[in-house]
């Protein structure tokens, strides 16, 4: 035997040998044993996890035509595969260059940057990219592109989309089939602008609604989570009923965030989620399974660490579990640069995630980089080709399910283009049908609802007439912020649905959103019979949403002054009230005569008249069917209360929410004084975590000047003795740089517009810790203070001498001991500024994370440095 024989027969031996370990691979796949033991020597239990079948199914035409593409591809070709710009940093142009195998849209981005964007500008763009993707004149094989965007309440970055009800207001419903036309008519809203993918159903079980994503979330039970993802993932998708193919009215799914982002310590988004494997499988592993029965074709990697290890490096979770364990066979996609968390890792070089499992990157702006590195990395070895070509043929196989190398030019595919679809009537039905379905009746004492025919009805709140707040995050623009009505043709705000629901009913309404009305305005009675007092919270997304406290407008109770005032006129109230959680609201509610939870009901308002009032002969057209999906806290300390966990003692229990057929005895006054569960340990108190933390806002002042509150990116005092700007530490914007010039004296602080009572803080022996980089050695003279009254402060020589002196450039984690709060001793009941920072010299500081800790919460951190005062 020569060498080139012998070479020949250990390859055909190996050969076979992969083939028969592929064989066993896929038959035990496909048994579903429950007997198997693979316990893992990381301490790892994989057991925990369910064994199943191949998801979605392999067909042997369609592997077959990714063996084909493989071999063809070059390793450039496959590592573009892999990629995932944003639309506003990449051009068709680049897609053709370096073969990239998808783009996405992220929250707020359209065609031409334009908010108001045509369903024509989205066709073309779509169109243009997907024609560069299948240019073959340079050589390339024709890939077509894969577009990813955010519908998750209905098309929701399109201008005259059908917005749905946000997550938690379906989970309400309590409806399955609604689920599946929900998804259904989404697909059909993206479909017809030309993109192909949606990064939807979030499946996440919220366990703390401090977690400023907690409406995306339908539950905290995982079962109803595990029900809904099937319904969602099959209506977005269509059933496979016949073949492995996406149909042309609908469009790719993703499963996300895996896994656990509902679960993360003090609801803190991006956080840590602390669980045993058992608990990670049966809370936050729920939506999945039910997702990859309904054969969903991606998922997506989360921001979050379970047991401090992040997702986006998790080889066990993504690999072992995921992809061999519970059979998945599409693709993992990361999240907005999410890679670069991983341990060794930066947004422009990552090969840890992509061993770990993950398949495709998105990178939003640097991608560029990324591919060079990549590229590198793979010639280099630290990427398998094994790896990269399992990659790459996940990618595959889904574009093929898909249909789209087969689909043609963009606008000639069946839906794209048709501008009848988007809001289209029937859909907005569907999503006035959700609305109606989601409310929740916690309280209608004396049969206030529904609103009696002929009734005069005063309407008042800020959110009655206010469709970005009725929609909330996600909507046309990533936080929901700056849109006004006009921005949401065809929508109807909840104020026009019950002017004209009143007024068919014989009655009269008159709207003030201060709620300040004129004897006149009523006609003869001269008052009105009732009032409808539509608040809530403002919109919000991913983290900006995080909350410390969960009372509502804690610091400055706006709305309870409303309520109280109609109250004290005698006008029977019911509010309704938007909000993306379970709130703390027990003065609200006693001000109230019914309360009605409208969560984030999205473009269709009229939903809401619907239930709330009656017709001409005084039955309401349908009854309240919502029931809470989300335990509602009877304490301001129940920030993660959950069913199934011990020490439960909700206001509302799970699954509660009167109907007009309830018997129950009118709801009592609930208790506005002990708003802390007995016998529980304090929370931390965040001033600035991200972002200043409500009731605390960043201010600045030149010398004794008013005080001037930090409202976007930066703010200045008016000579630019101190410029604040928002500055990234581990996360966009959260951190604050503050530049003294040392042309004059200037004050940073922490500020709350009310007195607040931190009493509790000081009984629990409360440290304060903040981390802190200087950015330039100072000689400055600074003076630094905490828990300031409207008189004066505590100051603390011993903390700025410790800042002042911090070796520069480094980030540094600071305790301020209890012995230095001490000093403040008769200031905790009423503190104005949590923080304040004064100096005319010359001082370029950067701050984060700033909080009271109780003494029982404070972790060990060795790297702290802990300043005492006095002896
Ligand atoms: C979010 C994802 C989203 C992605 C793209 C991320 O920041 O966590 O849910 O799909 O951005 O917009
Ligand atoms: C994008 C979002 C994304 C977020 C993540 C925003 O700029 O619009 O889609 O989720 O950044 O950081």
């Amino acid at each position: 035997m020569n060498l080139k024989t012998v070479v020949l027969c250990l390859l055909v031996t190996l050969g076979v040998v992969v083939l028969l370990l592929g064989k066993h691979n896929q038959s035990a796949k496909e048994e579903v044993t429950d007997t198997e033991s693979i316990t893992n020597d990381n301490g790892f239990d994989l057991q925990t996890w369910p064994a199943r079948a191949m998801s979605p199914r392999r067909d042997p035409v369609i592997e077959a035509r990714i063996d084909a593409l493989l071999a063809q591809m070059s390793i450039a070709e496959k590592v573009g595969q892999i990629i995932q710009p944003e639309l506003k940093y990449v051009t068709p142009e680049d897609v053709k260059t370096y073969h990239l195998g998808s783009i996405l849209n992220g929250g707020g981005t359209t065609p031409n940057n334009d908010k108001y964007a045509s369903l024509d500008d989205w066709v073309n763009t779509a169109d243009a990219f997907y024609t560069a993707s299948m240019d073959e004149s340079d050589g390339n094989i024709a890939i077509p592109l894969i577009w990813g965007t955010d519908a998750v309440h209905g098309n929701n970055n399109v201008y005259g989309a059908t917005i749905f009800p946000h997550n938690i207001g379906l989970g309400a419903a309590n409806d399955l089939p609604l689920m599946y036309r929900i998804g259904q008519v989404t697909a059909r809203e993206v479909a017809a602008t030309g993109v192909n993918w949606t990064f939807g159903p979030t499946v996440a079980v919220a366990r703390d609604v401090r977690w400023g994503r907690t409406y995306e979330s339908y539950s905290e039970n995982p079962e109803l989570v595990n029900q809904y993802a099937r319904e969602m993932v099959r209506g977005i998708q269509g059933e496979f009923k016949n073949s492995m193919r996406v149909g042309p009215n609908h469009i790719v799914s993703t499963a996300k965030h895996f896994l656990g982002d509902g679960g993360t310590s003090m609801g803190v988004d991006r956080g840590d989620t602390v669980a045993s494997e058992w608990e990670l499988r049966q809370v936050h592993g729920a939506g999945y399974i039910a997702a990859l029965d309904a054969n969903v074709l991606t998922t997506m990697a989360s921001f979050n660490s379970w047991n401090g290890d992040k997702l986006h490096g998790h080889r066990y979770l993504l690999t072992d579990v995921l992809k061999e364990r519970m059979g998945f066979e599409g693709f993992v996609v990361g999240d907005w640069n999410g890679h670069q968390q991983v341990p060794g890792c930066h947004v422009s070089r990552c090969p840890a995630a992509i061993n770990a499992g993950l398949d495709m990157f998105m990178v939003p702006e640097h991608w560029k980089a990324l591919y060079e590195n990549t590229l590198k990395d793979v010639e280099q070895g630290h990427i398998s080709p094994a790896r990269l070509d399992d990659a790459v043929r996940r990618i595959l196989r889904v574009k093929l399910i898909a249909g789209l190398f087969d689909a043609g030019p963009v606008a000639d595919r069946p839906l794209v283009g048709d501008v009848g679809l988007i809001g289209h009537p029937d859909h907005r039905a569907l999503a006035r049908e959700a609305v109606r379905k989601s409310l929740v009746l916690l309280k209608n004492n004396g049969g206030v609802l529904p609103l009696k025919p002929g009734s005069r009805v005063l309407i008042a709140g800020d959110a009655a007439d206010n469709i970005a707040k009725q929609s909330g995050g996600w909507s046309l623009t990533w936080q929901g912020t700056g849109n006004q009505n006009s921005d949401f043709p065809g929508a109807t705000s909840i104020l026009v649905g019950l002017q004209s629901a009143i007024e068919q009913a014989g009655g009269q309404s008159l709207y003030a959103a201060d709620g300040v009305w004129e004897p006149s305005d009523f006609g003869e009675s001269g008052r009105p019979d009732v009032a409808v007092v539509v608040f809530g919270e403002e919109p919000y997304a991913e983290w900006h949403g995080d909350l410390i406290n969960i009372e509502y407008q804690y610091g400055d109770k706006r709305d309870l002054r409303l309520l109280q005032a109609l109250q004290a006129q005698g006008i029977p109230v019911v509010s309704v009230f938007i909000t993306g959680r379970p709130l703390w609201v027990n003065k609200e509610v006693n001000a109230s005569d019914a309360f009605v939870v409208a969560w984030l009901p999205g473009t269709e308002g009229a939903g809401v008249a619907d239930v709330l009032v009656a017709d001409a002969a005084g039955n309401a057209p349908f009854d309240f069917q919502g029931r809470l999906s989300f335990s509602w806290p009877k304490y301001v300390n129940q920030a993660r209360l959950n069913f199934d966990e011990t020490g439960y003692d909700p206001l509302f229990p799970l699954d509660y929410g009167l109907s007009y057929a309830s018997t129950n005895p009118p709801l009592g006054p609930l208790d506005e004084r002990n708003a802390r569960q007995p016998n529980s340990v304090l929370d931390e108190l965040w001033g600035f975590v991200s972002r200043a933390n409500a009731p605390w806002s960043i201010v600045v002042r030149e010398r004794d000047e008013a005080l001037i509150a930090m409202q976007g990116n930066s703010v200045s005092t008016p000579t630019e003795m101190l410029v604040v700007q928002s500055v990234d530490k581990v996360a966009q914007e959260d951190a604050r740089r503050l530049n003294w010039s040392g042309v004059g004296s200037a004050t940073f602080a922490l500020n709350a517009q009310v007195p607040q009572d931190l009493s509790a803080y000081q009984r629990h022996s409360a440290v304060m810790t903040l981390s802190a980089q200087l950015n330039a050695t100072t000689q400055a003279d600074v003076a630094f203070s905490v828990l300031c009254d409207a008189q004066s402060c505590a100051d603390l020589p011993e903390v700025a001498a410790a800042v002042t002196n911090l070796s520069p450039g480094a980030w540094q984690n600071i305790v301020i001991d209890s012995t230095c709060l001490a000093r403040s001793e008769q200031r905790f009941a009423g503190v104005r500024q949590l923080l304040a920072i004064r100096t005319d010299g010359e001082l370029d500081l950067t701050l984060a994370d700033i909080k009271l800790v109780p003494q029982a919460r404070l972790m060990e951190d060795p790297s702290a440095l802990t300043v005492r005062c006095g002896g």
